[in-house]
């Protein structure tokens, strides 16, 4: 299929024809080689790239990993076809082509030329296999430098290798000065410093967590090690012009002001912890490979939030209950925004946005301060029980409406499947947009693989646990021996020393609940299995392995939890 496609971009140079008769040895090369590699694997490349499902794969890139994977993918398959090598390059000398002959090439009809550093690129049948869709078109002609800024997980040695596939010339002199006189400028450069604790699953866009024995160290997450998930460059909102908009009410638009928000509707305050879907995922792909940021168990951290109720902001735009007999969703928009300009999306149910109980905050303060840059300054959504996903940073639009938001996040992303269900037959369409998160529970400390002193012949352990929905956390378990015997542990709702933070009323129990447990070792145990599940008042709880809620997204990752440790042996026993 590489071969086919390096034979396509050499027929395509028809309208140079100087450049046909430097190519005509490599079109020789390419129908020997053609003859002689068309394979099984070949068939299955083809299958993997015309598959629809396939195709509903690579809309995800604005997801961020989607793209390495697709791209890991695309490797494999043309490492296995043999034929990576770009022959053309090898074997002849490349064209110089004009800036104004790439322009020509801006279609799938036209063929897609794009050019990097100097290179020129046809990528025309690249196009159906990239995984970021054909959002790749909005280069053609051009430069892909700018766009290589935004989404920076092409920045890889591989990328660059399933490029040189595609060379195709070399950009004439002249043009090269031009493009290089013009500076792309890194939409990145402009997001916030962060903390060096950070365990850094992708820098660009920035997607961090903290180490896991921090988490427990506080029951309110100090915001600087507060996980940070963002799909795209932090936008920088002036808080002075910052305007919120109201739509889809019987009273017109509204618009507020960070001033309007602070001032015409009563400050309100919760405690709730946030969880990505996509938190312990990595346990997911020690079973089997999955798509999406490796996480580890810190995808999830608590805060106090202010502001102004959405409840009390709808009202004011003309929310009543008629509303409620055609509108089902409230959907909203963040500021930040890809390459199209299409920005961030979600949507709850309107229920959940206009009941009491429900505490949906516009929030502008977290844990006493202006919501810092990277957690959506200067408002975010605040959906306390619900997945992360919908908690909208940098809040920009509000819209009550009969439809769920049509973005990527909401359609095609954070949902849930059957194990049985992979690429080939997954329909995003037949499963519902996580919102309430299941129970959920992580041990912090002692980490996986450490080695213990035993000589007290005691253990503590330590951890966080949480349910969606307001579901309040009523036991946690442990075991010390890999499930035979269960302690329970004591749940903390308040820092050592503190005051404990009142019970939440029934329903509201939005933030997690710290625990400890100090338990005897195990008689002559050298190696310890620690496990922890909890259990929420709806007698909810964890399911005790993996492969049964195994997915190929690797969201709601909440299987009992495991760590193995060593027990020191010449102080751990007698
Ligand atoms: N809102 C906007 N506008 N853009 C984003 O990328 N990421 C979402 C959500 N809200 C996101 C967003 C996801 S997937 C999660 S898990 C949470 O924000 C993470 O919030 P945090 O970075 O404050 O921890």
């Amino acid at each position: 299929m590489l071969l086919l496609r390096s034979c396509n971009s050499l027929t395509r140079f028809g309208p140079l024809s100087t450049q046909r008769l430097q190519v005509a040895p490599a079109l020789a090369s390419c129908a020997v080689r053609l003859h002689s590699s068309f394979s099984q694997d070949q068939k299955s490349y083809q299958h993997a790239t015309n598959s629809p499902s396939w195709k509903h794969a690579l809309a995800g890139v604005l997801a961020g990993t989607g793209a390495v994977l697709g791209y890991a993918l695309h490797h494999q398959k043309a490492e296995r076809t043999d034929v990576s090598v770009p022959t053309l390059e090898k074997s002849s000398p490349l064209p110089v082509i004009s800036q104004d002959e790439v322009t020509k090439h801006r279609s799938l009809e036209d063929g897609v030329w794009v050019t990097y550093k100097g290179g020129v690129y046809d990528i025309t049948e690249f196009v159906a296999m990239h995984p970021g869709g054909d959002k790749i078109l909005l280069a053609a002609g051009g430069a892909l430098e700018p766009f290589w800024a935004l989404y920076a997980v092409h920045n890889q040695d591989h990328v660059l290798e399933i490029l040189s596939e595609y060379k195709v010339g070399v950009l004439s002199g002249e043009d090269l000065k031009k493009q290089q006189a013009v500076k792309s400028s890194d939409p990145y450069s402009s997001d916030p410093e962060r903390h060096p604790v950070l365990r850094i699953n992708s820098l660009k866009p920035f997607n961090a967590e903290p180490p896991p024995e921090i988490l427990s160290d506080s029951y309110i997450t100090p915001s600087a090690f507060f996980f940070k998930r963002n799909h795209l460059p932090v936008p920088q909102v002036d808080p002075a012009s910052y305007q919120l908009h109201v739509e889809g009410l019987p009273g017109g638009v509204l618009t507020l002001s960070l001033k309007d928000l602070k001032t015409r509707f009563p400050k309100h305050t919760i405690t709730a912890t946030l969880q990505c879907a996509g938190n312990r995922r990595s346990e997911m792909n020690e079973v089997k490979q999955v798509k999406g940021l490796n996480w580890g168990i810190a995808a999830i951290s608590n805060a106090k939030w202010s502001g102004a109720r959405l409840r009390d902001v709808l009202l004011a735009a003309g929310y009543g209950p008629d509303v409620a007999q055609w509108a089902h969703h409230v959907q909203f928009e963040g500021l930040d925004k890809d390459v199209t300009g299409t920005t961030y999306g979600a949507s709850i149910p309107l229920n959940k946005a206009i009941s009491e109980d429900g505490d949906v905050l516009l929030a502008y303060e977290m844990n006493g301060e202006d919501i810092p840059p990277d957690h959506g300054f200067p408002v975010r959504v605040v959906v306390p029980g619900v997945v992360g996903a919908r908690n909208v940073k940098w809040l920009g639009k509000i819209i009550v409406s009969a439809e769920e938001s049509s973005s990527h996040w909401q359609q095609n992303d954070y949902k849930g499947f059957s194990p049985g269900t992979d690429w080939d037959s997954v329909d995003f369409k037949s499963a519902p947009a996580i919102q309430e998160l299941p129970i959920q529970s992580a041990i912090t400390t002692p980490a996986d693989g450490a080695v213990i002193d035993g000589s007290d012949r005691t253990l503590t352990v330590k951890g966080y646990a949480w349910s969606g929905g307001g579901r309040e956390v009523v036991r946690v378990d442990v075991s010390l021996d890999g499930g035979k015997t269960w302690q329970v542990a004591q749940l903390g709702s308040g820092d050592k020393g503190q005051a404990p933070e009142p019970s939440p009323p029934p329903g509201r129990a939005w933030a997690w609940k710290l625990w400890e447990v100090t338990a005897p070792l195990p008689p002559e145990a050298q190696e310890l299995e620690i496990i922890c599940k909890a259990v929420d008042n709806s007698y909810n709880m964890q399911p005790d392995t993996i492969p049964p809620i195994w997915n190929l997204r690797g969201v709601l990752s909440n299987a009992w939890h495991r760590v193995k440790v060593k027990v020191r042996e010449d102080e751990g026993r007698e």
